[in-house]
């Protein structure tokens, strides 16, 4: 089976062809982060627009038999008129899927709304996808070579508005152990980084500067909380990290020793963070005796998080799956892996936008 997906949930406008859920026959992704980095953080008017902007290129580009295996581009013109219809390869297309929801509404009637309209205009059943069970199956796209992740798994999906530990027992059958309670873990990243001055998004800002500090200088020996690490429950809290940080930063340090300062407080976060995640989520593979563990979201692109995941894991008990760096933030790949293995199609006028969707419904 053959699906076309979009995803248009934040600010990437995003299509993807996947074959059986496994196989990407394309994927272009579309973003307007350069945007928003001039202004730290994401304007949901703006990125709306953008994906108006967008979308139709990109579907075009996914749709386009010289196209790439992955490309990530910014179109800056706008293409005349929809034409992929009469695209030879959407003959090929067995189904569509969209993510419907949670993100900014804006973003996700761009994509919701285009997919309905190709799908009455090709006659193909539609797919609504959440977009924290799309990331998922980031897991499910690693190659043909790749071990497929096996249940039942304890999934821990981190990306910019979430962080939450799940229960995989089957495809669609989860149950939530717990999620964070304020901050998620990318928005800490990218809270803080804007606190160190080190731009957006925060999360790959905070992983290069931390890079640097590999001098362990004992002036700079920061120590930063590990919210809740030993909390029985199987939430995460953040926030306060935010101010800890805030904190380190009123201290007097020497315009010369600032840069070292800022790379030992990022590498400090760094460990706080990917500390609490990595422990929480060996728990919960033990205590619900899990054959995989699987990381997804757009902070699974974290290199030290990934390597401290497969450190901590003795190898015996279960398998660790982590999604190629490129897969884990926003694409429609995931979305359209998603769509296959759980194939619900849903009647054009019931499928509808929905930004405050989360992970039950
Ligand atoms: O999944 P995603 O692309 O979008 C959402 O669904 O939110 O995740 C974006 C988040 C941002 O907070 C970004 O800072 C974070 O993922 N992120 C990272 C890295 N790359 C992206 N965080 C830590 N290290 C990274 N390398
Ligand atoms: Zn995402």
């Amino acid at each position: 089976m053959t699906i076309l997906a979009i995803e248009t949930s934040c600010d990437e406008t995003a299509a993807a062809i996947v074959k059986d859920g496994t196989e990407i026959v394309s994927n272009v992704v579309a973003s307007s982060q350069e945007i928003h980095a001039k202004y730290g953080g994401i304007i949901p008017e703006q990125a709306a627009r953008e994906q108006i902007r967008a979308i139709i290129p990109v579907i075009n580009e996914a749709l386009n038999p010289e196209r790439k295996a992955f490309s990530v581009k910014r179109k800056e013109k706008i293409l005349p008129g929809l034409y992929t219809y009469r695209h030879p390869l959407a003959s090929d297309i067995d189904a569509l899927a969209v993510t419907v929801g949670p993100g900014l509404i804006g973003s996700l009637l761009v994509g919701v709304e285009t997919a309905k309209a190709l799908a009455l205009a090709w006659n193909k059943p539609l797919v609504p996808v959440n977009h924290l069970v799309g990331h998922i199956y980031a897991n499910w796209l690693g190659g043909a070579n790749s071990p497929r992740p096996e249940f039942p798994a304890v999934v821990l999906i981190v990306s910019g508005g979430h962080t939450e530990l799940v229960l995989m027992e089957n495809h669609g059958k989860f149950k939530r152990l717990g999620g964070t309670r304020d901050d998620a873990a990318g928005e800490c990243f990218d809270k803080c980084a804007r606190l160190l001055n080190l731009g957006y998004p925060g999360g790959p800002a905070i992983e290069a500067a931390a890079s640097k500090f590999q001098i362990p200088n004992s002036k700079f020996q920061i120590k930063l909380p590990r919210p809740l690490l030993y909390d029985k429950q199987f939430d995460f809290s953040f926030s306060g990290l935010k101010t800890a940080v805030a904190n380190e930063l009123k201290k007097k340090i020497s315009s010369a020793e600032e840069i070292f300062f800022s790379s030992a407080l990022a590498a400090e976060l760094q460990e706080s963070v990917t500390d609490v995640l990595v422990y929480k989520t060996l728990r919960a593979a033990e205590k619900f005796r899990t054959r995989s563990v699987l990381l997804a979201g757009g902070v699974a692109a974290n290199s030290r998080l990934r390597e401290k995941l497969n450190s901590q894991f003795d190898g015996s008990q279960f398998a660790i799956h982590v999604p190629k760096i490129k897969l884990c933030t926003d694409n429609a790949a995931y979305i359209a892996s998603a769509a296959y293995f759980n194939h619900h199609p849903v009647p054009v006028g019931k499928v509808d936008a929905d930004p405050g969707l989360d992970f039950n419904s």
